[in-house]
């Protein structure tokens, strides 16, 4: 995965916090969160640093190979906040505090990135603790000026400023094409506040979350002679990010590179037809002759989801003939 940090995901933020720095030592700042050596199962945190305000005027963020701009740091602050976008499996934080121009402290953090698209990354992290934030030992630090227990009123937010989340996770919500619920600021429709084991948590598999709102379309698709296997185990999540995407259908990526993650044989492109050459069938890059104004991919022959026919096709083809034609008229 290439993934450069985006630009449009960082915020900075100066939160001035009142607890008193008990140590006399002239530590420039510490990296509060996110904890070293631990991973996430998504792409974007927020990078908490505690600064020295005397000692510091601004500070430089490095991921992995990208510096965001410097960011300065106003003379009454203590807490800086930073929305920052990482890369699949470990990245490399580096955070660098100047002075007058002149580097005075330097931090670093490893932190990784699991995704269920990824076998390899599945199986890095498992020696690594998992970070969550949402425990009282971190939430009381932020108590004073975040709201962190919200109400049931925040289901349903007259404005995005409404919810409690609001303050803290704008930078899930940087896609271009966000999710109906989350771009009302409807987080609570699916995070859990009251009867979850752990704050915020969703259900695992994530499906009877999903059929809340698209149950008409789950329900058909279990009506059908063939389920998609991560479908039909109910891990809609896998391939949709419930909050946005830059692509078509919430997806998480380009659909064919999503499909070639668990599909890898087909990356090789030679599928359907050898082609002279070894050229395969174009799975990208060409419109759908089928569904005007969308690119042909993968699910423009195959259904993601569910089907009648063999191989998830979404028409028959008893007929390769009659098969083909159905898009190569004549
Ligand atoms: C002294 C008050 C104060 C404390 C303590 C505080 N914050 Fe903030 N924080 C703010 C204010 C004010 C904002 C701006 C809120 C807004 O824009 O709605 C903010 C914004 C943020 C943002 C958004 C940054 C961005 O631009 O995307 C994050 C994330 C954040 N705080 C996290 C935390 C966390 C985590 C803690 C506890 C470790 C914390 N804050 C403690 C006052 C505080
Ligand atoms: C004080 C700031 C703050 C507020 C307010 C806040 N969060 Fe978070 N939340 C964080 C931070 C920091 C993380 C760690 C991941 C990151 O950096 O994005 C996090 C992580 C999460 C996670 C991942 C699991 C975990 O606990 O690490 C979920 C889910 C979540 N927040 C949901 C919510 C929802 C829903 C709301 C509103 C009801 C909310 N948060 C309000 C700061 C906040
Ligand atoms: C349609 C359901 C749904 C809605 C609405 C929703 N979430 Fe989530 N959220 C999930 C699921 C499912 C996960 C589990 C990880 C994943 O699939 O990305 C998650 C994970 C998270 C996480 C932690 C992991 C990550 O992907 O960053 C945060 C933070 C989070 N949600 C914040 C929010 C906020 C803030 C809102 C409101 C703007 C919101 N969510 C709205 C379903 C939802
Ligand atoms: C609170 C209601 C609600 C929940 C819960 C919900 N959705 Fe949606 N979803 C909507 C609405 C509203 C739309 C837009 C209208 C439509 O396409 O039905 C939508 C649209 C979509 C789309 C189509 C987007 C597009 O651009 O074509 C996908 C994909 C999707 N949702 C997936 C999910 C998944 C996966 C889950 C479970 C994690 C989920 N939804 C949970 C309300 C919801
Ligand atoms: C293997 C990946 C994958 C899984 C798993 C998956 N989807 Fe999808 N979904 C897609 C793709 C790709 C599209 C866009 C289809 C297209 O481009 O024609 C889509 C489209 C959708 C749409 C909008 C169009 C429609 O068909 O109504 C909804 C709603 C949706 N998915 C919900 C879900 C729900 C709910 C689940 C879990 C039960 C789920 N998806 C599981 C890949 C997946
Ligand atoms: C998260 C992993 C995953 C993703 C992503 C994924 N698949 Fe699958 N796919 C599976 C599994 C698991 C099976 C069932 C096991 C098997 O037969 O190999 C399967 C089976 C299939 C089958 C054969 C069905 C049958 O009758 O044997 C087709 C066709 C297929 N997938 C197409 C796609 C397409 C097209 C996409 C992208 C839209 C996609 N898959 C994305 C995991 C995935
Ligand atoms: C032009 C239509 C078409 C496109 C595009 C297409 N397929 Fe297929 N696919 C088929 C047909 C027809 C079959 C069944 C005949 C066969 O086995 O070759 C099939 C079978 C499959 C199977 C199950 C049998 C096998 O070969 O493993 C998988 C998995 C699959 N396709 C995945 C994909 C993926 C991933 C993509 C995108 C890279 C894709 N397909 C693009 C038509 C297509
Ligand atoms: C769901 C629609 C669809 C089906 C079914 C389909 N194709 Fe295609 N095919 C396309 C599209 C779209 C293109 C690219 C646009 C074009 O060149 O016309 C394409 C292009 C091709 C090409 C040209 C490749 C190139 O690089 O120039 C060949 C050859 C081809 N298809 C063969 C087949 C065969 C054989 C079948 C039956 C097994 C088939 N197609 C079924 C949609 C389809």
């Amino acid at each position: 995965m290439t993934m450069n940090p985006k630009l449009l995901h960082s915020g900075i933020l100066a939160c001035g916090i009142t607890i008193l720095c008990l140590c006399s030592s002239a530590l420039a700042f510490t990296i509060t969160h996110p904890p070293t050596g631990s991973y996430v199962e998504h792409e974007s945190v927020n990078l908490i640093l505690k600064m020295d305000k005397n000692s510091t005027d601004s500070v430089t963020v490095t991921v992995n190979t990208y510096q965001y701009p410097p960011i300065d740091i106003p003379s009454e602050n203590e807490n800086l906040c930073f929305g920052i976008t990482l890369a699949g499996n470990m990245n490399q934080v580096r955070v660098d505090a100047f002075k007058n121009k002149k580097k005075i402290a330097s931090q670093e953090l490893e932190i990784f990135v699991r995704s269920a698209l990824d076998n390899t990354s599945k199986k890095a992290s498992r020696r690594l603790p998992r970070y969550i934030f949402h425990v009282p030992e971190n939430e009381n630090q932020c108590i004073s000026c975040h709201k962190l227990n919200p109400d049931l009123s925040e289901m349903t937010p007259a404005k995005p400023e409404d919810s409690s989340c609001y303050s803290c996770h704008q930078n899930k919500m940087a896609s271009a094409k966000p999710h109906v619920p989350a771009k009302k600021w409807e987080c609570l429709q699916c995070h859990e506040v009251k009867m979850a084991q752990r704050k915020y948590s969703v259900p695992k598999p994530v499906q009877p979350l999903c059929y809340r709102c698209h149950g008409k379309q789950v329900s058909a698709w279990k009506g059908m002679k063939l389920m998609h296997g991560p479908t039909g185990v109910g891990q809609c999540n896998v391939c949709h990010d419930p909050h946005g995407s830059d692509w078509h259908g919430l997806t998480r990526m380009h659909v064919t590179d999503l499909c070639n993650r668990c599909h890898v044989e087909k990356d090789s492109g030679k599928h359907v037809i050898a082609g002279f050459f070894g050229k395969g069938h174009p799975t990208r890059g060409v419109p759908d002759p089928l569904v005007p104004g969308k690119e042909f991919t993968c699910a423009g022959c195959h259904d993601p989801h569910a089907s009648d026919f063999t191989q998830l096709l979404k028409m028959d083809n008893s007929s390769m003939g009659t098969y083909c034609n159905s898009c190569h008229k004549k």
